[in-house]
């Protein structure tokens, strides 16, 4: 039975979390995403916590529904059935909230959709030692996609690069007005450029690259109608055929970028069960191995990236964008150089502190598509509270470097399985029929045993059942 004076701080502390979480949906310097105890409450409490800061007249009104749609998942069986085909039912992943995220300054409470242990409590930890740094440093290059034209069957291939290039004033104004609505937020067509490929199984042909500001959109279609419509124009031009007419996934045009120092002293720690003290130096420097890895061999850079993405893709997902796009753009950027490498790097900066960068792709919008139609995606635009899809891509790069970090440093310490394997437990136990308090009990009793698997899980259950 807690105390009288342990429930009194109890509800003390969370009328403080209540106010907290209000002052940071304000976005204002006042603001805060540390949420303390917000692992043990109920889910009900958890919400009723952000429920109330996005009734808050400005959230009321921005948000419909506020976060109830997270209750349910959101979307309804008919909503879906108008987004792709032969829909029979939804599909759902747990939703997270990452806490102590700190971005240029601002704090922010970020949702996560991730089947994943570990992930939403590995990239608030490492928010929170970042924190101690000034936080994540992001910023985003112009919202520019690529749109790509490949034009075959061409006599000359130097003669139609040139003629394209004398209409390129032309064709860009063209482009320029498919789309007004993108054109009066400031969007549109920005530049052209052509280029060769001499030798392919089909001989040679001319590639186009349209370059086009999508603003607060993802882009593809824009970019998609953009080039199918200067298609016509483009064969006139040159006398060849313009055949495929698509965006490029590796949007190296859109770049997010996000950096944090983690003071030195903020990496100490004293292993599971009081098993060792880790220096912050030693810490530090197995961090910074590990990238050094990463960086030389694709066999582990891959892992390493994969990584990068858990934390990227949930708030990827949890917005209603195409992570499979980011992905598509990350891995191909990885891989620039014509080796597949790290991400991210991670070296000693002024006075012994660890120093993260993360540099890639961030082709995510806030207008359109599953974000605008989504009730969940919604949910999370909102209590981020960001007002373009350039805040959104600086958040979401923020989360991948707090992510990597978070891996890095379980693997260069004690491994990731002590870690992963409380809440791995628990889905094992689940899996093996445990449901109430039965999942924490068996899930605790296999941590115990080191063995989780999920014959010994039935069989602990059926134990604790007899
Ligand atoms: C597991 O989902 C992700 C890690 O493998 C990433 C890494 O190895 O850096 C732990």
């Amino acid at each position: 039975m807690p105390s009288c004076k342990s429930i009194y701080l109890i509800k003390f502390d969370r009328f403080w979390q209540k106010i907290d979480v209000k002052l940071s949906l304000k976005g204002d310097l006042m603001t805060n995403s540390r949420i303390s105890g917000f692992y043990n409450m109920t889910l009900d409490e958890r919400r009723a916590q952000l429920e109330d800061a996005l009734s808050s007249p400005a959230g009321a009104q921005q948000t419909p529904g506020g976060l109830s749609a997270w209750a349910t998942g959101g979307l309804s069986p008919e909503a879906a059935d108008h987004m792709i085909e032969n829909v029979i039912g939804l599909h759902s992943l747990p939703l997270g909230i990452a806490l102590n995220f700190q971005v240029n300054g601002r704090d922010v409470l970020v949702p996560m959709a991730i089947e994943e242990p570990s992930v939403v409590a590995g990239a608030s930890f490492m928010a929170k030692l970042a924190r101690a740094g000034g936080g994540f440093t992001a910023t985003t290059s112009e919202p520019l996609m690529i749109g790509q034209m490949q034009i075959i069957n061409l006599i000359n291939l130097y003669e139609a690069r040139l003629k394209i290039y004398e209409h390129k004033a032309e064709l860009l104004s063209e482009a320029d007005t498919i789309d007004p609505v993108l054109k009066k937020f400031g969007g549109g067509a920005r530049d052209l450029e052509v280029r060769i490929f001499e030798e392919s199984p089909i001989g040679g042909f001319l590639v186009v690259h349209l370059i086009y500001d999508v603003r607060d959109a993802m882009g593809a279609n824009a970019v998609n109608t953009a080039c199918e419509r200067l298609a016509p124009r483009v064969e006139a031009i040159t006398g060849g055929k313009v055949h495929l007419r698509i965006l490029s996934n590796l949007a190296d045009r859109r770049i997010a970028r996000a950096r944090c120092t983690i003071p030195v002293k903020e990496l100490e720690f004293v292993g599971a069960d009081g098993a060792r003290p880790y220096a912050g130096e030693e810490v530090r420097d197995g961090i910074i191995a590990a990238y050094a890895f990463a960086a030389v061999d694709n066999y582990r850079a891959a892992t390493h990236n994969k990584g990068i993405m858990n934390g990227v893709d949930s708030v990827v997902i949890a917005t209603g964008n195409d992570w499979r796009a980011i992905e598509a753009g990350a891995h191909a950027y990885a891989a620039r150089s014509g080796k597949y490498t790290s991400l991210s790097t991670w070296n000693i900066g002024a006075d012994g502190n660890l120093v993260g960068t993360l540099e890639m792709p961030m082709a995510v919008g806030i207008v359109g598509g599953a974000t605008k139609v989504h009730p969940a995606a919604q949910a999370a635009v909102k209590l981020m509270g960001v007002i373009t899809a350039s805040e959104l891509a600086q958040i979401i790069v923020s989360v991948g470097l707090a992510q990597n970090l978070a891996a890095l440093r379980a693997l260069a310490t004690e491994g990731i399985q002590r870690g992963h394997m409380s809440l791995h437990a628990r889905q094992v136990a689940i899996a093996a029929g445990a449901s109430g308090e039965l999942i924490e009990k068996v899930a605790a009793q296999m941590v115990v045993e080191k063995i989780v698997r999920i014959d010994r899980a039935e069989e602990i259950l059926k134990r604790m059942n007899a």
